[in-house]
């Protein structure tokens, strides 16, 4: 399973990727928003992308904001301009189904964003999406079942030999991502405080404790 952060923050995208684990980066303009709020500064988007890839190796993705296909299309391509370790996100609307589908054509891979049904991941895959992101947490907000979401997509995509990787997006918590992991999701995104809390338990330092303490009445 790949590690994805979920953050447009430089800070945090450095201390996960000291961590040796990470695969690569989400971003969308709400996590451009706050990392801009964080820097005191509006950060220019294309240079923020490229900062992050000139961090990370594996795959960042960058969304469009455009809502029709000529403009999902402009900047798109102005995007994978930027660095060949660019994915593009478009979201499941439309007008960008038709433009994943000439993206494609066109060689740049496309995250398709914003899935919330079965339906929505079946067409994104059909026009040759990279990545399909259905959105975890959010689903589970409107007391319906992410896991569920995700699970259908896997065993539909199975059914058909789709090449279009599921990414497990809105992670709230370690158990999406346990659950994530069971169910065979390709990647996980998951904000810099998720990655952390996937280490954490109270037996380890208890017993790490115990040991160092017993290891001090040895020395003396
Ligand atoms: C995915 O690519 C999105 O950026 C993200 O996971 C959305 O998460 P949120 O629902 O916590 O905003």
């Amino acid at each position: 399973m790949k590690f994805f952060i979920d953050t447009a923050d430089l800070d945090e995208i450095r201390e996960a990727q000291d961590l040796g684990v990470l695969d690569g980066v989400t971003t969308n303009p709400s996590l451009m928003k706050s990392a801009s709020e964080k820097a005191g500064r509006k950060l220019d988007f294309h240079a923020q992308i490229l900062r992050i890839c000139e961090l990370v190796d594996g795959d960042v993705s960058a969304e469009v904001t455009a809502v029709d296909f000529d403009g999902i299309m402009g900047e798109a391509h102005a995007l994978a301009r930027i660095r060949d370790n660019v994915v593009v996100k478009v979201p499941l609307i439309l007008e960008g189904i038709k433009a994943i589908r000439a993206l494609d054509a066109d060689g740049i891979r496309v995250n398709c964003t914003l899935c919330f049904s079965p339906t929505q991941a079946l067409i994104a895959a059909k026009a040759g999406a990279a990545y399909i992101s259905p959105f975890l947490g959010r689903v589970d907000d409107i007391s319906a079942d992410g896991l569920k979401l995700m699970e259908e997509i896997i065993m539909i995509y199975g059914n058909y030999g789709f090449k279009t990787e599921v990414l497990a997006a809105s992670i709230r918590h370690p158990m999406h991502v346990v659950q994530a992991a069971l169910l065979g999701a390709d990647v996980a995104t998951m904000p810099l405080g998720v990655i952390k809390k996937l280490l954490n338990h109270p037996l380890t330092d208890i017993g790490l404790e115990r040991f160092l303490s017993d290891w001090r009445q040895y020395q003396d």
